[in-house]
């Protein structure tokens, strides 16, 4: 077993001037796999490095992602993952057989084919973010004129939640995502978020629409307050994660313009920034064994997604961008049950972006130097603050 000393920041490793994915999962993934760490909060915890283990870590049916559970991961907690009694709905931290009625209820929304009928929208969305940004002159912040504006719009326009609405939940999100929110500020972003879906929901059972949360409240499988746990979780998911890709790639499009417009990029975008690295938390809830390591009932588990997507056994030259490579099994959106439920959804907003973007702007270029971008260390999810453009 290797041990690594109390974590100094905020979990995730990250630190400033240092690459991503921090180059600690490279040595811990090399030494044994699993490395047994303590998180500031004290608690005692495995990190999973590689690609094998972290699937088992993500299928085995001993291994909760439910908050409930003792010993399960504190930063999960203080990271934006509510437990059930906190807001109801939210499956993500429900095991099955419980998670399997949300999941089979939400599925249908979330198909290839539902998501292709979604294209023309998402189109209307990104045309008109980019005459937006055309119009003001010729610089910009990429992430709030685009990369971040798009997927709330998206994500909006499928649940029927107001566009004019989206500050007020990109601010209460932004909160649940930062890792040095306090649990005060949290439970008070937590809470306001539901108040105002509980709204919307009374809202559309007097006048419906033709939204997600109209057809659930038609379908009437989910109670009332599960609906907006489940609206909370989808608003959440549905644009931050998005949001970092986007830039991300974005940046890194710039400097291989030759993958422009060519669909691979767009899954190895995917695999390269692994944004949602701090996002599957889990919990032992009896004695297993991951990777020859034997990990004990009570004892929390982080699979480091960007670790494993990174894997050399599995991804040659991993930290090369090289949209050739077959990227498809990496763990970006986790695997098993749990594997994420937007990800058609994310293939397209992202496919026709970058498609849309560097076809209107070709003279797209960073304003400020690689090095000064603002990169988010205190964040849940890996992404930048601020990304100026000009063209
Ligand atoms: C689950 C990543 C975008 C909705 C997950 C999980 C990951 C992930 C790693 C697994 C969590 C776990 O195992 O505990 C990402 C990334 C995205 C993205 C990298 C974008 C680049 C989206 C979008 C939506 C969404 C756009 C909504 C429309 C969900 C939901 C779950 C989930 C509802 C929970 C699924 C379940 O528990 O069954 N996502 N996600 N995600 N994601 Fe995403």
């Amino acid at each position: 077993m290797t041990t690594v000393d109390k974590c100094p920041v905020a979990f995730p490793l990250r630190q400033p001037g240092q690459s991503f994915p921090p180059p600690q999962y490279l040595q811990f993934r090399k030494q044994q796999g699993l490395v047994s760490t303590t998180l500031p909060s004290g608690e005692h915890v495995w990190l999973v490095t590689r690609h094998e283990d972290v699937r088992e870590v993500l299928t085995d049916p001993r291994i909760s992602s439910n908050p409930s559970h003792p010993g399960f991961p504190r930063a999960a907690k203080t990271g934006g993952v509510p437990s059930q009694d906190e807001v109801p709905g939210w499956f993500v931290a429900l095991d099955p057989p419980e998670h399997g009625r949300f999941r089979k209820t939400l599925i249908p929304e979330f198909t290839v084919r539902k998501v292709r009928e979604m294209r023309p929208a998402i189109q209307q969305i990104v045309d008109e973010r980019i005459d937006a940004m055309l119009a003001a002159g010729n610089t910009g912040d990429l992430i709030a004129d685009f990369a971040l504006s798009v997927p709330s719009l998206v994500i909006s326009t499928l649940l029927g939640v107001p566009h004019a609405d989206r500050d007020f939940f990109e601010t209460k999100t932004r909160v649940l995502v930062t890792l040095t929110s306090t649990d005060e500020q949290r439970q008070a972003a937590s809470k306001a978020l539901l108040r105002y879906l509980n709204r919307l929901i009374v809202i559309k059972q007097k006048r419906p629409g033709d939204d997600l949360i109209s057809r659930l409240l038609a379908d009437g499988t989910l109670g009332k307050q599960e609906l907006s746990g489940v609206s909370m979780l989808l608003l959440i998911a549905g644009h931050e994660t998005t949001a970092n890709n986007i830039g991300l790639g974005v940046v890194t499009l710039l400097s291989h313009p030759q993958w422009i417009g060519d669909e691979r990029a767009v899954e190895e975008l995917l695999r390269y920034y692994s944004v949602a690295d701090l996002v599957a938390f889990r919990v032992a809830v009896e004695d297993v064994e991951i990777g020859g390591q034997l990990i004990r009932a009570g004892e929390g588990i982080i699979p480091l997604v960007a670790a494993a997507n990174h894997d050399g056994t599995v991804f040659e030259r991993p930290d090369e961008f090289d949209p050739s490579r077959s990227a498809r099994s990496h763990v970006a959106f986790g695997y098993g049950v749990h594997q994420c439920l937007g990800q058609n959804l994310v293939r397209v907003e992202m496919d026709i972006a970058y498609r849309t973007l560097f076809e209107r702007i070709p003279t797209l270029e960073l304003a400020v130097p690689m090095t000064e971008l603002p990169i988010k260390y205190d964040g849940v999810l890996y992404g930048l603050h601020s990304l100026p453009v000009r063209w």
